[in-house]
């Protein structure tokens, strides 16, 4: 059976916070020093969120950049706003409602909480939506302030985040481009691994969970390195294509020695990966927006290109897709 619709991205946009945090600022704040951050994380700064913005204000942020790059017809008929955030302004309302009433959308709203892959579970909701012909658009966002809910006591941690946001209008595009394959995975069994915790204070199995932020950094680490080739290749399986078919990997920018394992154990040509940690740290669901629109605006990103993008965090879960990019 042939696919009446193609659902893939028309538009895009993001955002960071003008303000910097630097390593060297970071040194300020707690015992730690830029050559550990950068050797152990490939991180130099983060943008930093200034007081008073939030997830809802940096998702407008890169709305507001995606309707710059083309146009306010970009946003006319959207029909449904998903917000993926792991920092929502408020448990409820929705993040993504602040983002409809922003832009006075027609448009239903929700978020979707599933740490750093979110966004591209986000595409995928959106995919589901367009290509059963259920909507004609949906606006899919990855949005983070974490740096407001970070515990600057906490060195093993703290340093590694950063705010911003990236956005996508999903809608139908021209036959052989857009969406071709997702993955999506979860293993609550490593949900002690990495949280934040919100009205519990354990998780199922017993394990207390702290008030701040917790991580297992060399447990996720190990997780990271092991799903990321794993999952890249089988979403490329799932899309009948090979690495030889890739033309740019968009990995989640959680740490470069992540990124560059993974691109390892693929055999990946580093000048077919986007590495953008240095600059922003690791944003969570808009790390690979951010990393895409750079990508794109230094040039390499052009029509008809395969893109795969590969994530993970939380949960533990992760995510991937690929996608052949329809913009000129
Ligand atoms: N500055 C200086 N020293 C530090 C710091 C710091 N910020 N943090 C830890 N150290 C020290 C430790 O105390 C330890 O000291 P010790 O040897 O005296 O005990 C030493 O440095 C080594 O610590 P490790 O934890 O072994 O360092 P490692 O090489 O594993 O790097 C890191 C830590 C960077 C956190 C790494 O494990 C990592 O990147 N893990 C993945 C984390 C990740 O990506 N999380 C986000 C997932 S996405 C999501 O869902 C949000």
């Amino acid at each position: 059976m042939t696919k009446k619709i193609n659902a893939g991205i028309s538009a895009f946009g993001s955002y960071a916070p003008e303000k910097l945090l630097t390593n060297f600022d970071l040194e300020k704040m707690m015992d730690t020093n830029d050559e550990w951050i950068r050797s152990r994380t490939g991180i130099e700064t983060r943008h930093m969120a200034a007081e008073g913005e939030f997830a809802s204000n940096i998702a407008i942020g890169s709305v507001a950049d995606l309707v710059k790059r083309f146009g306010k017809k970009s946003l006319e008929g959207v029909e449904l706003v998903i917000v993926a955030t792991s920092s929502p302004d408020a448990l409820f309302p929705a993040t993504a409602s602040m983002v409809q009433s922003h832009f006075d959308l027609d448009a239903g709203a929700f978020d979707l909480l599933i740490a750093c892959p979110g966004w591209i579970y986000g595409l995928s909701v959106a995919q589901a939506y367009v290509e059963a012909g259920l909507m004609k658009k949906v606006l899919v966002i990855g949005t983070e302030a974490l740096t407001k809910i970070m515990d600057y006591s906490d060195r093993n941690i703290s340093i590694l985040f950063g705010d911003g946001a990236g956005a996508a209008v999903v809608e139908a595009v021209d036959s052989d481009y857009g969406f071709q394959s997702f993955l999506l995975g979860s293993d609550g069994n490593g949900a002690k691994h990495l949280g934040i915790r919100a009205a519990a204070n354990k998780l199922p199995d017993g394990t207390p969970m702290p008030d701040g932020p917790f991580m297992n950094g060399r447990e996720v680490f190990k997780f990271a390195v092991r799903i990321m080739p794993n999952a890249t290749l089988e979403v490329l399986e799932k899309a009948n294509m090979s690495l030889d078919d890739v033309d740019l990997f968009v990995p989640h920018q959680a740490n470069s020695r992540i990124v560059t394992a993974a691109a390892d154990k693929l055999g990946l040509d580093y000048d077919k990966m986007v590495l953008v940690v240095n600059e922003y740290g690791n944003t969570s669901t808009a790390s690979i927006p951010l990393a895409l629109a750079d990508a794109y605006d230094a040039g390499r990103i052009k029509k008809g290109d395969n893109l795969v993008f590969v994530s993970f965090g939380a949960g533990l879960s992760w995510a991937a897709m690929t996608l052949k990019w329809s913009i000129d």
